[in-house]
């Protein structure tokens, strides 16, 4: 089990802002990002910033984390961001992050459950009524513990939050076109319909605190995880998609920003793909 310890690493205070807004507009509302430091995750910080939201960016990775909450507080000048080393698959810190999150910003608004992980692999391997090789256990669960049991936690603690600090609060599950079913992602596969399904419950659960929740699914964005890919690869991918390239990081980001601006999104997966589906 992986532990953290706190406290927080980057304070920088807002400045000449005010806390009036009562609809869903991004100015000084605190938005918690987990996965938030590198990719999707920190492309949609930046837009949220840009946008003058406060930020709370979880991840489990330390020294990603502490070079990309510097890399944001430069590119958005007087905005407030905080980073907390979290592996939101640990319920305890988990359930201590929101309330330090809550310590340090007095209120949660936004929560994106963005963290996640691939772990690929055919459910087994045969070959003339032979079978070599099965997916172990353990390579189903570490994907679902942290995309699906750590956006469960994350979910949980950011409703409490927003309830406890009197928000009106938006849940977004990144989500993928993956969740229809996918060779080789078993885990992923199972993993990305389950935070949709949750994001659709919440939303019928959630809205009678004033809290939306929805879902995004993406197609193949480009980010690290695809710039490792072959060239080849990734040309044949690239052909794969109607519109004929992959998408882009800002293309997601701007979508997590319209559903959080519009007040009558709720309990809906949203997919965002150029076309390509499974
Ligand atoms: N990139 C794509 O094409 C694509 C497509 C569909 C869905 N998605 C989903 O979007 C999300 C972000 O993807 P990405 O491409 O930016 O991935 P990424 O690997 O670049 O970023 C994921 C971040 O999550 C963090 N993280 C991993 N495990 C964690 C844990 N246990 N606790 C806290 N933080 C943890 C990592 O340190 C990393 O910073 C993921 O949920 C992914 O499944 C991505």
């Amino acid at each position: 089990m992986a532990r953290w310890t706190f406290p927080v690493f980057l304070s920088i205070l807002a400045l000449g802002q005010n806390d009036s807004e009562v609809s869903m507009e991004l100015t000084n509302k605190v938005v918690v990002i987990t996965g938030g430091a590198g990719g999707l995750g920190l492309a949609m910080a930046n837009e949220l910033a840009a946008a003058g939201a406060k930020l709370a960016i979880i991840d489990s990775d330390q020294d990603k984390l502490e070079n990309s909450c510097a890399d944001l507080a430069g590119a958005n000048p007087g905005v407030e961001i905080q980073g907390y080393a979290v592996d939101i698959t640990d319920e305890e810190d988990v359930m201590a992050v929101f309330q330090y999150i809550l310590e340090d910003f007095g209120q949660v608004n936004v929560l994106i459950n963005n963290a996640g992980i691939l772990r690929d692999g055919m459910l087994l391997k045969a070959k003339d009524g032979v079978v070599s090789d099965r997916m172990s256990l353990q390579q189903f669960s570490s994907v679902i513990d942290v995309n699906l049991a750590g956006s469960f936690l994350c979910g949980r603690e950011a409703a409490a939050a927003m309830i406890t600090s009197k928000q009106a609060g938006v849940i977004i599950n990144i989500s993928s076109i993956a969740r229809a079913g996918n060779v080789g992602q078993s885990n992923y596969s199972a993993s990305k319909a389950g935070v949709a399904a949750m994001a659709v419950g919440w939303a019928k659960e959630l809205s009678r605190y004033n809290i939306r929740a929805a879902a995004i699914a993406p197609g193949v964005i480009a980010t690290d995880m695809t710039a490792a890919m072959k060239p080849e690869a990734l040309a044949r991918l690239s052909q794969m998609v109607p519109v004929g390239r992959l998408g882009e990081a800002q293309e997601v980001a701007k979508t997590a920003r319209f559903i959080i601006e519009n007040d009558y999104i709720n309990g809906r997966v949203i997919e965002i793909d150029g076309g390509l589906s499974m």
